[in-house]
């Protein structure tokens, strides 16, 4: 009898152990400067997200850098298949940078990979560079105004090689190519809407190399809706020379076009995706959280969700938008410059901002 109660008091205290260790969202923990987070690990986050703020993000800007971050989350997390290999959001982008960094679809992307590897260096990051990387991501896309915090789970182990090649979708690959590949890395075809939402705060470089730092939308520095309602806006132009592999024509001067993300929401093309796309155009929370989400899941491609921390109270609380921002077409548009896509339901009717037609700066 007393050897079943000690037993059972053995076997109850090692429950509470386990319990114990599995990362409890709502327990509190006060780290030595006085931040309060759910597990004692995520202390040492605190800090480096400081020093990321102050010296890789200008001071907590939704700039180039916070842009081209998020941007690595997904290159580095993409390189991933159950058939063909790769480690996910493993951080092989940085480790095996002279491999991937030559890919075609990387193109552009080695400004980011070696300002995050100096600043590893510099700041003697003890954290392996999988999580670096989506907790840069993460920190500059709080950034921008408009985001919704997105969670962060610490512990990727360190990548055990290079991703292979042609796993990270291109601009002028068919909207069957785009979605298969996703598809094979786990996503359905809304996830891959929501996802494709990241191009609100982005600009390229390498599309049209006459005209670096083109934007994707007439408010790259907000986290709004204004790039699923830009790209449906009829084409008319080409920001720069035009021609160029990947690129189809943009609305405005100073704006661009991916043949991707136009395809995406074109109704002839895809009816897989066209309603999506609409659907976030008037919908910011709506896109928020779905972007919360799907970023929840790309985060962590490669890796079993139970071996991480949560330690997604380190992430600074985005701003909301400004009161003057919202969906709005360009001014001197109408309507009807809007190609409907989605067959099963009306564009959303939206006012142009009032003044002339005005050309989108660069980032
Ligand atoms: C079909 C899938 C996608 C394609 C084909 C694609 C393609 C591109 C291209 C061609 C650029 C311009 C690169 C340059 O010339 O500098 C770009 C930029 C960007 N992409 Fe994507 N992308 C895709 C999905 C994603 C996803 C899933 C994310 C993040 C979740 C993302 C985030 C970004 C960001 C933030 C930028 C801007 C980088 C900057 O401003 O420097 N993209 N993308």
């Amino acid at each position: 009898m007393a050897l079943t109660g000690l037993l059972c008091a053995v076997l109850a205290l090692a429950a509470v152990q386990i319990v114990n260790a599995v990362p409890q969202h709502n327990k509190r923990f006060a780290c030595a400067d006085g931040h309060i987070t759910s597990n004692e690990v995520c202390c040492q986050l605190f800090p480096l997200v400081d020093q990321l703020q102050s010296d890789l993000f200008d001071g907590g800007e939704c700039g180039e850098e916070a842009h081209e971050s998020l941007r690595l989350t997904f290159h580095d997390a993409i390189g991933f298949s159950p058939t063909k290999g790769g480690g996910g959001a493993d951080g092989s982008i940085i480790v095996f940078s002279d491999i991937e960094t030559a890919f075609h679809a990387n193109g552009g992307i080695d400004d980011i990979v070696d300002a995050q590897k100096q600043f590893m260096a510099s700041h003697n990051v003890t954290i392996n560079p999988g999580d670096f990387i989506q907790l840069a991501g993460a920190v500059g896309v709080s950034n921008c105004p408009g985001a919704p915090r997105l969670e962060f789970l610490f512990g990727r182990p360190p990548p055990a090689a290079a991703s292979p090649d042609l796993l990270i979708p291109e601009p002028f690959d068919t909207i069957d190519t785009i979605l298969a590949r996703f598809s094979d890395a786990g996503f359905n075809a809304s996830e891959v809407v929501a996802l494709l939402g990241s191009h609100t705060v982005a600009a390229a470089d390498t599309i049209d190399t006459t005209i670096p730092g083109t934007p994707f939308d007439s408010t790259p520095g907000l986290f709004d809706t204004q790039v699923f309602i830009e790209v449906q806006m009829r084409g008319i132009l080409f920001p720069g020379t035009g021609g160029n592999q990947g690129e189809v024509e943009s609305p405005v001067p100073g704006e661009i076009r991916l043949q991707s993300d136009s395809e995406v929401n074109f109704p002839t093309i895809n009816s897989r995706t066209a309603c999506d796309w609409q659907s976030f155009a008037n919908n910011q929370a709506g896109f928020q959280t779905a972007f919360r989400a799907a970023m929840q899941k790309m985060a962590i491609i490669g890796h079993d969700r139970n071996s991480l921390v949560d330690c997604s109270d380190v992430i600074p609380v985005p701003n909301p938008l400004p009161a003057t921002a919202g969906p709005h077409l360009l001014p001197d548009t109408i309507q009807g410059d809007i190609e409907q896509a989605c067959a099963t339901a009306p564009f959303p009717v939206l006012a142009a901002l009032p003044g002339p037609a005005t050309s989108v700066a660069p980032v």
